[in-house]
């Protein structure tokens, strides 16, 4: 380091998993009960810049431009000693982080701000790490970030330990012409976070059995990318969504007694669902996902995107519904300011 300052600027979108991940095996490294499969979505991003800088005296790290809560503030400084022990320096650092898309809509931006922060601190404090080694380090910070690391399909494998449990591409961005429009319907925030999902889903009786077909789940997606087979895709992706939701329907939260299960849909969630098989059944090719939380997430290809927006806008209430476009995203990328590229903006 020199005792200078270094600085570096990543950018990453957010991803959809096809095949989710929910449960873990290992809570401390994030290393999940199964593997996933997902896309990166184009249409949102999030900008971080970290600068080591030896007259800190503590890391100082901004959100959307204000300071990062207790929580955030903890998890993020965690990372950074990560990055810190892996280039053995003690230097304290400065993180300004932005998302082009508003938090608790259900796009995560634990997967985009991981990814950006894990590829920007690393460079920042001399690292050059290969995309492999960034994967298994974007994961410590939040599970789905280490597949916001390579760029368009990908695929996470559980793994067994530390280095085994990574991301890696299996289609490029351009192999597919999908489009992914994910619905806001609600910005209530989730009650349950992602973390108590994680560990409350081996309370569920049916995680067994997610458990027990999430391989052939994974094989018929793989298949469905290959062969662009939408209709494959559509139908495999859909039941893999409403199979997390079982469990969580069905899983016990230890420190919140009063609930049966956690329910992450909310009613306009159930009515865009009902209105995309509404819409199959009138030959619109055009599917579902969902994460732990009420947004829909519309998946279909580029030339139904119109038809499908005008099919949204007859939804009743639709006017209070906020969407995104995107197209199969790439992998984390850094920014070259000096050279006139993206700086971290409001
Ligand atoms: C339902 O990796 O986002 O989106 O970082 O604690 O928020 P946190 O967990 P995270 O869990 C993702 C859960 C999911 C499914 C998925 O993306 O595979």
């Amino acid at each position: 380091m020199n005792g200078g300052l270094f600085t570096a600027t990543a950018v990453a979108h957010p991803n959809l998993a096809f095949v989710k991940y929910w449960g873990q095996r290992d809570p401390e490294l994030n290393i999940p009960i199964n593997g996933s499969i997902s896309v990166n979505l184009s249409g949102a991003r999030t900008i971080t810049r970290v600068s080591f800088d030896p007259d800190l005296t503590a890391d100082a790290v901004s959100v959307d431009g204000s300071p990062a809560a207790p929580q955030a503030l903890a998890r993020i400084v965690r990372h950074l000693d990560r990055v810190r022990g892996l280039a053995g320096i003690t230097t304290c650092a400065r993180v300004e982080s932005y998302s082009d898309f508003p938090s608790a809509v259900g796009i995560a931006a634990s997967a985009s701000g991981f990814a950006a922060l894990t590829l920007a601190a690393s460079r920042a404090a001399g690292l050059a790490l290969d995309l492999r080694a960034l994967s298994v380090l974007a994961r410590k910070g939040s599970g789905s970030a280490c597949r916001s690391i390579p760029g368009g399909f990908v695929e996470w494998v559980a793994g067994h330990d530390d280095a085994t449990s990574y991301a890696f591409t299996i289609a490029p961005s351009d192999a597919w012409d999908l489009r992914v429009i994910s619905v806001a319907v609600s910005r209530e925030s989730k009650p349950i976070s992602s973390l108590r999902g994680h560990r409350a889903a081996f309370t569920s009786p049916f995680i067994a059995a997610r458990l027990e077909s999430v391989a052939q789940t994974l094989g018929l997606v793989r298949v469905a990318i290959k062969r662009r087979d939408l209709e494959l895709l559509g139908m495999t992706v859909e039941r893999e969504a409403l199979s997390l939701h079982a469990v969580a329907m069905t899983s016990r939260v230890i420190d919140a007694p009063w609930l049966s299960g956690i329910y992450y849909m909310q009613p306009d969630t159930l009515r865009l669902i009902q209105a995309v098989q509404a819409w199959r059944s009138d030959g619109l090719g055009v599917y579902f996902s969902l994460d732990a939380g009420p947004t829909v997430h519309l998946v279909c290809e580029a030339r139904s995107v119109a038809q499908v927006m005008a099919a949204l806008d007859e939804v009743p209430g639709n006017d209070t519904y906020l969407r995104i476009l995107s197209s199969p995203g790439r992998g984390v990328w850094l920014v070259d300011e000096a050279a006139g590229g993206d700086a971290p903006t409001a």
